[in-house]
């Protein structure tokens, strides 16, 4: 299956998936339940991405269909199998923990086009990038100011900070970014309950009063405002002195809510 640019831009207007991608799906299922297996009977597998993540990402990557893709927070290499899927020809596992390199490298059999780094390299341009772990706003910013910028940005988990903060940076550099939040795929996988199941930007180089209108499109999507005000209250310590002072929304709403309840002793008549 392969997508025409017109695809791309169909998509990126509509933000839809096609007809094309419904025959497919049976088949991204089942590689991605095979591939969970896999890495699920692994040692250090408590933080591997869900399922659903799993299938929304590969059905990106097949739109998309990468050369080169970062792959930050790489953990013991699951979601690798996946930009394989796609052909991708260069992969780029960036993981900061020790041990999690060295199952990595365990796990990971076919390395010939897979590079794993402890850090970021600068000297890739990467068109899909995938972030499953902290970020600093300094790797944001050189991942989006690349020669190219990245056509697509996939964020695992919840991460709504990581988010918030690409979210913003790609207003201030003066790119659009249409933004989708991925449903869990409970039904896909014959789940009881919902899952984790990213988010995914999907980058333009548009003129500046564009990317403001993306920008105000989506801000209330990726809670940007919320996520800043979180982060001011707790750089700033004043979460804790709204608290103090009672004047936190929960802390109001519970006082407005609170029902009255009244005490009423009655005098045992004998
Ligand atoms: C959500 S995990 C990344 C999972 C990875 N993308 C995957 O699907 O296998 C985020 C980070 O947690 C750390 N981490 C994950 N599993 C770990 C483990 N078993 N022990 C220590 N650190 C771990 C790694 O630094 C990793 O980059």
């Amino acid at each position: 299956m392969d997508f025409h640019p017109l695809n791309i831009l169909y998509y990126n207007m509509f933000g839809i998936y096609f007809k094309d991608m419904e025959c497919e799906k049976e088949k991204f299922v089942k590689f991605v339940k095979q591939n969970y297996h896999t890495f699920s009977s692994l040692p250090g597998s408590q933080h591997i991405a869900s399922k659903s993540s799993q299938l929304n990402l590969l059905e990106v990557l097949h739109v998309f269909k990468p050369n080169i893709v970062l792959d930050w927070g790489s953990g013991i290499g699951t979601l690798i199998q996946l930009y394989c899927h796609v052909n991708a020809r260069l992969i780029v596992a960036v993981e900061k923990n020790e041990w999690c390199r060295s199952q990595f490298i365990s796990n990971i059999k076919t390395t010939h086009n897979v590079i794993l780094k402890e850090e970021l390299p600068s000297n890739f341009n990467f068109d899909f990038v995938v972030i499953d772990d902290e970020i600093s706003l300094k790797s944001i910013l050189s991942l989006i100011s690349q020669e190219s910028f990245p056509k697509v940005i996939f964020v695992e988990g919840w991460r709504n900070r990581t988010v918030a903060k690409l979210s913003f940076i790609i207003l201030v550099h003066g790119l659009s970014a249409n933004f989708t939040r991925g449903r869990s795929r409970s039904q896909e996988f014959e789940l009881a309950e919902k899952e984790k199941s990213g988010a995914h930007f999907v980058l333009l180089k548009e003129n500046s009063v564009d990317s403001l209108i993306s920008w105000l499109k989506r801000c209330s999507k990726t809670h940007e405002f919320r996520e800043f005000r979180n982060f001011l209250m707790q750089n700033l310590g004043l979460f804790r002195l709204l608290r103090l002072l009672n004047f936190n929304a929960r802390s109001r709403r519970a006082l407005r809510l609170k029902p009255k309840i009244r005490v009423q002793y009655w005098r045992r008549e004998d």
